[in-house]
């Protein structure tokens, strides 16, 4: 589905995203002494969710979505709008799936330096960054 909607939404990239996301996890959680079996407990979860990184551009328009030459000011803050999008599927959901991929749809643009997005200006009343990881 991803590859159908965004050419450079590869099958390639989302494995690569999600095994990226599995090294950083469990890198982190050993650092902190986290017991192996609750690391393993939560990797399959994370794997997934990170899979569907970018499913908030179902909702992206194809015109901007495959634009073949640079988008707009305009058109990069809508196509910056697909981490709320796709976090907000999953707003209703209560399994630790559904919290993993809205923590992961909403802030896989973030970055260490604070010049990701959508930041904290993004996210409205439902959405908070922070999370189960
Ligand atoms: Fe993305
Ligand atoms: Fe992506």
């Amino acid at each position: 589905m991803a590859e159908m909607r965004d050419p450079k939404e590869t099958g390639a990239h989302v494995n690569r995203v999600a095994s990226y996301s599995i090294e950083i996890y469990e890198r982190g959680q050993e650092k902190e002494g986290i017991d192996e079996k609750e690391i393993a407990g939560k990797r399959d979860v994370l794997r997934m969710a990170a899979m569907l990184h970018d499913v908030g551009k179902v909702a992206i328009s194809d015109v901007i979505l495959k634009k073949p030459a640079k988008l707009t000011e305009d058109e990069y803050s809508i196509m910056k709008q697909h981490t709320v999008l796709g976090a907000e599927l999953f707003l209703n959901g209560h399994s630790e799936f559904d919290k993993a991929a809205m923590e992961v749809s909403l802030n896989h643009h973030e970055r260490w330096d604070g010049k990701g997005y959508p930041g904290s200006r993004g996210c409205n009343d439902r959405l908070t960054l922070g999370g189960i990881f």
